[in-house]
């Protein structure tokens, strides 16, 4: 993460908005896979937020068939049972610690069960895209796909008053499916914060939609008129739903691909409780006559393109699977953000009440508030995530001009895992000197499948803190939050300050307290088939088409991020996988 601050008063109010009551499904759920069609012009990979974006626009052509198969429920009233149990391999560089990995497992992905930040990188982020891939359609002026996606209702003007809340409209959609809008309750330590960075220098955007640097007030993926979650299951989903040329079946594991690269092969009836495939599951094959489309997202997409043949000699060889595409990117480049946790006490808010983590001291007042959640749509519970994020570069961390030079001056394979293909060398040679701008991990990880069982989880290896810069940049970022907000004004006044990590440490020590206690993840993985060329590591074409596949398999998901941008990852997921539409249906 570098830089990234997680909200100094990140003690998260829980997440509260439940992914709407959904309208009675008509006719084109499957439940039973006898039901399906056995060939469908499009076959989708994972019903999650790319998938779904994916085939709702695909199937806006009545012309064309589109059948989604997704591994998890339609929903599911208990958390667990949304998530996929993977773990991390041993991180050297988090003293050897393993950690859990949250990923999405029901329709909707991500976004039925996400903090419901919603941001997007700086321009920056994806003029960087542009640069390596040399198309600058994937640059920020090129990316109106954002809008696309997005309807934005302004905050109240009471809540502008108040908070000092301000936003350009035309940096965001008006008529897109996924609504973005604030809660109608805003803790003040929002407004504490944004006061602080002020104090402090730090530029404090009118709308950080526009440009993701400094400090910004920020929507969630809110619907402001129900007052609940909009995801890709409460919007893509439910408006293609009453389509005949839109089918999902849920509940059903993709295994692989078949060797011809026809169709997919899969599992009905997946039961997420078993973590090995029972002797007697039945496999069942599906074909597309156009295109296979990948949405697993950036865990299971190159668990299954390897369990397909897809992917490195040494990885494949491994597993015993025979090659039918040598691509050494598959699962390469893997990155996140990592995330440093901290405890901050607020000690002088004449209303307790705004204190965000006073839901979880209260259990009476919670109760209270969940009524008038049902009751009204108002109060705490309408709240996620913070609405206020700050993303600071090196020159607000005092980075030294040396650390740049360092990092450009590093032999690119230095802190690569050992016997990497050289292709991904380059292509990390090119990412490095394009984008030193410290707020991105240089870091690298990997994601292999573990075994030939297609229901084991893959095996994730971080690799955080491989290269030292990234805890040297981690250390200045923790900093900031511990010794430099804590003095100004704003802080004092409410009697904010940071508990754990202590102040006043040194580097060394500090670096000690993250590596002992820092998580690898922010749910965030993203890069492990990446749009890049062939002989940077590539995966994916500037098309999204994978290397190889002759235009039969194109990949959608946060896989193909070339480098992680500076924000949560939906909503750059949303406009990536609406600009995958257009280019599947040539219309560009
Ligand atoms: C706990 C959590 C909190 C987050 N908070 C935020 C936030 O506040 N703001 C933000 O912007 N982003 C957030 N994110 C990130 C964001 O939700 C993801 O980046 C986004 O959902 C990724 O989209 P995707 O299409 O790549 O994958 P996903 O949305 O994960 O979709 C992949 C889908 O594929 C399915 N699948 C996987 N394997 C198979 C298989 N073999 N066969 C069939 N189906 C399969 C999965 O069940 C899943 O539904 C969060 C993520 C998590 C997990
Ligand atoms: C992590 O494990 C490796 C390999 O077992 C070992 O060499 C190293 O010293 C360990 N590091 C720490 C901090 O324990
Ligand atoms: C497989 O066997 C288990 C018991 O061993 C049984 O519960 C399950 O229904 C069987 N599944 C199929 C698809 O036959
Ligand atoms: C908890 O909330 C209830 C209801 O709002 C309130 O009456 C009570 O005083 C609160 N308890 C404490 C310890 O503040
Ligand atoms: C950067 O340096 C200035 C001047 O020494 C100091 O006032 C400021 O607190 C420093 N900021 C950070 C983030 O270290
Ligand atoms: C505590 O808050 C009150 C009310 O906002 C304010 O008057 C007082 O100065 C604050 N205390 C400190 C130490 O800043």
């Amino acid at each position: 993460m570098s830089s990234k601050l997680l909200g100094a008063l990140a003690a998260a109010s829980l997440i509260c908005c439940r992914c709407a009551r959904g309208i009675p499904f008509p006719g084109t759920i499957f439940e039973r896979e006898s039901d399906l069609s056995p060939m469908y012009g499009y076959v989708v990979v994972g019903g999650g937020v790319s998938g779904l974006v994916v085939a709702n626009r695909l199937s806006e052509d009545p012309k064309t068939t589109v059948l989604v198969i997704e591994a998890g429920r339609m929903k599911s009233n208990t958390h667990a049972g949304h998530l996929s149990p993977a773990s991390t391999t041993a991180i050297p560089g988090l003293n050897n610690r393993t950690a859990g990995v949250a990923a999405a497992r029901l329709l909707g992905g991500g976004s039925a069960i996400n903090g419901m930040a919603f941001d997007r990188g700086s321009p920056g982020d994806y003029d960087l895209w542009g640069e390596i891939n040399g198309d600058d359609s994937w640059s920020w002026a090129g990316l109106p796909y954002f809008k696309k996606s997005e309807t934005f209702t302004p905050p109240t003007v009471e809540q502008q008053v108040e908070y000092g809340i301000t936003f350009y409209m035309d940096v965001h959609g008006t008529s897109g499916p996924i609504q973005s809008s604030y809660p109608p309750f805003i803790p003040t330590t929002g407004k504490a914060f944004i006061a602080a960075l002020r104090r402090l220098r730090i530029p404090v955007q009118v709308d950080g939609t526009a440009n993701a640097i400094g400090g910004f007030w920020n929507p969630n993926s809110l619907d402001p008129v129900l007052r609940e979650r909009s995801c890709a299951r409460t919007t893509y989903h439910e408006l293609a739903s009453n389509r005949a040329n839109y089918h999902i079946l849920t509940e059903s594991l993709v295994t692989r691909l078949s060797h011809d690269l026809s169709g997919v092969e899969y599992i009905p009836g997946y039961n997420p409780d078993q973590t090995v495939v029972a002797p007697n599951a039945t496999t069942r094959q599906v074909q597309a006559r156009r295109e296979i489309i990948m949405a697993a997202s950036a865990l299971h997409t190159p668990k299954i393109l390897q369990l397909s043949g897809i992917g490195s000699s040494s990885v494949l060889d491994r597993l015993g699977i025979n090659q039918i595409i040598n691509l050494p990117g598959v699962g390469e480049n893997f990155q996140d953000h990592p995330a440093q946790y901290l405890a901050v006490v607020v000690t002088n808010i004449s209303d307790p009440t705004q204190h965000p983590a006073y839901l979880d001291q209260n259990k009476t007042y919670d109760a209270e508030m969940g009524v008038l959640y049902e009751e009204t749509r108002t109060g705490p519970w309408t709240v996620s995530t913070d609405n206020t994020f700050a993303f600071l570069t090196a020159d607000h961390h005092n980075v030294s001009y040396g650390s740049f030079v360092e990092a450009a001056q590093q032999p690119a394979a230095k802190y690569l895992r050992p016997g990497i293909d050289s292709t991904i060398i380059n292509g990390f040679e090119e990412i490095k000197m394009a984008s030193l701008s410290l707020q991105k991990p240089l870091s690298r990880g990997s994601v292999r499948a573990a075994s030939t069982d297609p229901y084991r989880m893959p095996l994730v290896d971080y690799r955080t803190f491989s290269n030292p810069l990234d805890l040297q940049i981690m250390v200045q970022s923790v900093r900031f939050n511990t010794d430099i907000l804590p003095q100004t004004d704003a802080f004092k006044e409410i009697g904010a300050f940071v508990q754990t990590p202590e102040t006043g440490l040194s580097d060394i020590q500090l670096g000690g307290v993250i590596r002992a206690s820092a998580d690898p993840s922010f749910s965030h993985p993203s890069g492990t088939c990446a749009m890049l060329k062939l002989e940077d590591g590539g995966c994916v074409d500037k098309r999204l088409r994978l290397y190889g596949s002759y235009g039969r398999v194109r990949v959608v998901d946060a896989s193909i991020f070339p480098v992680i941008q500076s924000s949560h990852l939906q909503s750059t997921v949303y406009a990536v996988a609406e600009k995958a539409a257009d280019l599947i249906r040539r219309r560009f």
